[in-house]
């Protein structure tokens, strides 16, 4: 099936998050070194991003490094640092009329690639085509407890009151608080799990996972995932007629 012919230009998912898996396994199934699939993993990305750009997609998360994964051995970590240095080129940006955000704790990142991403950050922050955002030294848990600490502080300062929190509140602490949530969350890689990644922001996500190792993950598997979400019923706890007759 040709998918890209059938899907529907009007239903395109404002907001894509990736939880991009698979990279160690698709370099060990070729006999490579683990880096050589996150090198890989990166050619992916650079084409999945112009292809979002032309579907119309106005938002992309890429979880690109979780907080879980400092605790992988030195050498792999410095690999990916290096290439994510390596791969943060504006030009890519400046051409598709792209901006650039990061969520996560950057104050972990070596300086190096901190100062580049931050460059990056500041110089694309006038594009409006879409936005590409890398989940970098981020997990869920992590960035619900600093909205935890942060709305604490908040009340005990008299700026707030407690009865004032509510969940529109809490959105608002959060590092995504610049963008609507996911409505199509893809995890390729065969594991069916959320590492971690947008607990708050994936209550009503459409799930997709994929045996896709994410170097393989290409157009088409994209435009299979796009087409599967438009074929879903988002119910949010409706009836299914309660939605159709919603959509007359
Ligand atoms: C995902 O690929 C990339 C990162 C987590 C940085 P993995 O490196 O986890 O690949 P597998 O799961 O070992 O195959
Ligand atoms: C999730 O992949 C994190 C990223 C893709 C960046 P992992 O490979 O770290 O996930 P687990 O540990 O297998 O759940
Ligand atoms: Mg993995």
């Amino acid at each position: 099936m040709n998918y890209i012919e059938q899907i529907d230009r009007n239903n395109i998912p404002q907001h894509i998050a990736i939880i991009m898996d698979g990279n160690g396994r698709w370099a060990q199934l070729r006999g490579k070194e683990r880096a050589e699939g996150h090198q890989a993993g990166a050619a992916t990305v650079r084409s999945l991003v112009e292809n979002c750009v032309r579907m119309g997609v106005r938002y992309l998360t890429l979880y690109t490094f979780s907080t879980e994964n400092w605790n992988r051995p030195a050498a792999e970590v410095a690999a990916l640092m290096a290439l994510l240095f390596e791969q943060i080129e504006e030009e890519i940006f400046v051409k598709n009329n792209v901006g650039f955000r990061v969520i996560g704790d950057m104050s972990l990142l070596p300086d190096k690639v901190r100062e580049r991403l931050e460059a990056c950050i500041a110089r694309t922050a006038g594009n409006d085509r879409m936005t590409l955002v890398l989940a970098l030294s981020y997990s869920a848990k992590w960035e619900i407890t600093e909205a935890v600490r942060s709305l604490a502080r908040k009340a005990k300062a008299g700026e707030i009151a407690v009865e004032d929190i509510d969940e529109k509140m809490i959105s608002q602490e959060l590092t995504t608080n610049f963008m609507p949530d996911p409505d199509l969350l893809i995890r390729t890689g065969k594991e069916v799990r959320l590492s971690n990644f947008l607990l708050w922001q994936a209550a009503y996500s459409e799930l997709y996972f994929t045996e896709v190792l994410w170097p393989d993950f290409d157009n088409e598997q994209l435009h299979k995932a796009v087409y599967e979400y438009q074929h879903r019923q988002r119910r949010y706890g409706l009836t299914g007629e309660q939605v159709t007759n919603e959509e007359k």
